[in-house]
């Protein structure tokens, strides 16, 4: 097990996007993915096991149950890289089943080095499974493997969990057509993305009676006063979900509760927000049945193989490269 690390973004770089974000016209943002330091990466931990939050579960019940039969609809031999690991569990799954026919090289592609080591811990031990993180953004990681791969394997790539339903969806087929440009004809890549399902059930599970979700979006103002300088008091902020119908996502805010100066020190920035003014942190998309195979076939791939899970309206897309 090794860890390829190279250099982590600069703080100059967060601060940067921090106030771009924060000074934007109109709604002020936060990037969502700064969401993800270590206490934020635990917490989301968390949220994967809430009674409310069922899509974690949905996913790896789809991955347990079919792991064998999405293997077998892959090229031989196959080499595994994985957009945003996180902790790694449900993937556990698919190396079992594919190091039941061969020796299975693993690339998890992480930028929370947290959640990439203990990715490294819960798979590491597989026999016939050799892990080889990468501490990178996705496209970056995935060219680095892409141009790494043994002569005469073909790349499964996974996008598990619904990440995709972080971007805006635009920017998600951007990135689709980006992980295509990478692929080779005949590389596979399976999408995981949650369906759309009853506004309430969909808005608890991102707003948890326990307030772990609550934790988790505040915890990004924790991280710009910890790493930042920043002064935010977090007393003086709600969490909030709200599902946008035309959009179809849930977004998280974060909102003030009274007219408050913020000063972020590293980031040589002053703000004044006003009462009931929110910060929107972070959006997750939700698709129809089909969505993920027509976003396939736009970015040019086609659909190998969908499975749904029957408690929790997720799919699983198994795309091959044209
Ligand atoms: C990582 N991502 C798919 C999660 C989601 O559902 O959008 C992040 C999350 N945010 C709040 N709860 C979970």
């Amino acid at each position: 097990m090794l860890t390829q690390t190279l250099p982590l973004r600069h703080v100059s770089e967060f601060a940067a996007d921090i106030r771009e974000s924060l000074t934007k016209s109109g709604q002020r943002e936060l990037p969502s993915k700064y969401l993800y330091d270590e206490v934020g990466s635990a917490l989301f931990e968390t949220i994967c096991v809430l009674p409310e939050y069922g899509l974690t579960r949905a996913d790896a019940r789809l991955l347990e149950k079919h792991a064998r039969e999405i293997v077998r609809r892959l090229p031989s031999p196959v080499q595994v890289a994985e957009l945003g690991s996180g902790s790694g569990k449900k993937t556990r799954w698919i190396l079992e089943a594919l190091s039941r026919r061969q020796k299975t090289f693993y690339y998890p592609i992480e930028i929370s080095p947290s959640a990439l080591a203990a990715c490294e811990k819960e798979l590491g031990q597989i026999d016939l499974v050799s892990v080889v993180g990468h501490e990178q953004p996705y496209l970056e990681g995935l060219r680095t493997v892409a141009e790494g791969r043994l002569h005469g394997n073909n790349l499964l790539v996974l996008f598990l969990g619904s990440t995709i339903g972080n971007f805006d969806r635009g920017a998600g087929e951007e990135f689709l057509r980006s992980v295509r440009a990478i692929l080779h004809e005949g590389d596979a890549l399976l999408l995981g993305t949650d369906l759309e399902k009853d506004i309430h059930q969909q808005l608890l599970a991102y707003d948890d009676p326990a307030g772990v979700t609550a934790a988790f979006n505040l915890n990004l103002l924790a991280r710009i006063n910890r790493e930042l300088r920043g002064d935010f008091d977090l007393k003086c902020f709600r969490h909030e979900a709200r599902w946008n119908a035309v959009e179809r996502r849930i977004e998280m805010h974060l909102r003030s509760t009274c007219r408050q100066h913020v000063e972020i020190r590293d980031a040589g920035l002053r703000v004044t927000l006003d009462e009931d003014e929110s910060i929107w942190t972070e959006s997750s998309h939700k698709y129809r049945m089909g969505e993920a195979a027509e976003m396939g076939s736009r970015t040019g791939f086609r659909c190998e193989g969908l499975w749904v899970d029957e408690e929790w309206a997720f799919s699983q897309n198994l795309l091959i490269a044209e």
